[in-house]
């Protein structure tokens, strides 16, 4: 979703902000924007817009004149695309440009975009313990020759947001999280959840117990907004609270449900994505980012897989 802000009228010592949300299936898709429509607010303050990352006109119709953009579309495939040019590339790297243009024309003061940690800790010429920060780059030949496409698509979309900002003088500051879990607001699963749903369905009485560094999708969001917020704020920041075992989030959902079946038979992984053991704090320090307690994230990434029927 693209989110365009116009800053207008003052509500107390609080600013009043007018959204506006790019959404492909916006008119046509209620599964698409329902859930956006119902939330609190949204009747007075939300519009949403049919929009494509890969149609330029769309995206300019929704910017123009407004004050800020989060840019945070990015197809999030749970499967090895066929056509990984058309279907992941194109839109992070020609989407993400296509924004930026849009942000230009329209005078834009401040773009928020979302990256990932994807962009930065793939780079296997680096010592395994070197400390994940915003200096990391993730390497692109590894990753195209490994085929991990939507990784190599944010990297790359990362990179020629940088270069086109530089080239036209954009205020571009840039969120990159690591596995975003917490409640849903959609009614289908995403990407990330189904790390989390795959323990609880039953599909299988194994887990490869690798580790992720989870974030909570509500510090995520609060991320967006300080990044926004903060005059000061300026480059990459990871966001990234905790690494957790398959092994520990298990254990967390059977104290919390020990009615739930669920896997019990560990294989050891065969690759994890970041071996680093030290993580910039630079989100905290300079934004003040407060992370909830990851024991938090995954109850609620559960109760709400539960509440919406998915497993
Ligand atoms: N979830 C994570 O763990 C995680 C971690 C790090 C970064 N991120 C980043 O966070 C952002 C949101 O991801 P998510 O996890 O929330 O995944 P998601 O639910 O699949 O959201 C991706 C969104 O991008 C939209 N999109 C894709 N291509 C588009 C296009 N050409 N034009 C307009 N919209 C387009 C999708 O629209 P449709 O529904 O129409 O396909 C969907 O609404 C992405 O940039 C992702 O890379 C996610």
């Amino acid at each position: 979703m693209q989110c365009r802000i116009k800053i207008g009228c003052f509500e107390a010592e609080h600013e009043a902000w007018e959204l506006f949300g790019n959404i492909r299936g916006a008119g046509d898709n209620n599964e698409k924007c329902g859930h956006l429509e119902r939330l609190e607010g949204a009747k007075e303050g939300l519009t949403l817009l049919k929009g494509d990352l890969l149609d330029p006109d769309s995206l300019f119709a929704a910017i123009d004149g407004c004050s800020g953009v989060f840019h945070m579309a990015c197809p999030v495939p749970s499967y090895t695309s066929t056509n990984p040019e058309v279907e992941v590339l194109s839109h992070a790297i020609k989407g993400t440009l296509n924004v930026l243009e849009a942000c230009k024309n329209s005078k834009v003061k401040r773009i928020v975009m979302t990256s990932s940690v994807a962009a930065m800790a793939f780079d296997l010429h680096k010592p395994k313990d070197t400390p994940l920060d915003e200096s990391c780059w993730s390497d692109e030949d590894y990753l195209r020759e490994s085929n991990h496409w939507y990784m190599l698509g944010k990297t790359m979309g990362e990179k020629a947001a940088w270069d086109y900002s530089q080239k036209n003088g954009l205020d571009l500051v840039v969120i990159c999280p690591s596995l975003v879990l917490g409640s849903l607001l959609q009614a289908s699963p995403n990407t990330s959840s189904l790390v989390v749903l795959k323990l609880l369905n039953g599909s299988s009485d194994s887990y490869e117990n690798s580790s992720v560094g989870v974030v909570d999708v509500k510090d995520v969001a609060n991320a967006h907004l300080l990044a926004y917020e903060t005059k000061s704020a300026s480059g990459r920041y990871l966001c990234r609270n905790k690494t957790v075992t398959r092994a520990q989030m298990i254990e967390i959902i059977r104290r919390l449900h020990p009615d739930y079946t669920l896997p019990t038979r560990m294989i050891e992984p065969q690759i994890s994505l970041s071996m680093a053991k030290e993580f910039s704090q630079k989100i905290v320090n300079e934004l003040g980012l407060k992370y909830t307690p990851v024991e938090t994230t995954i109850k609620e990434t559960v109760e709400s897989l539960k509440e919406k029927g998915l497993f």
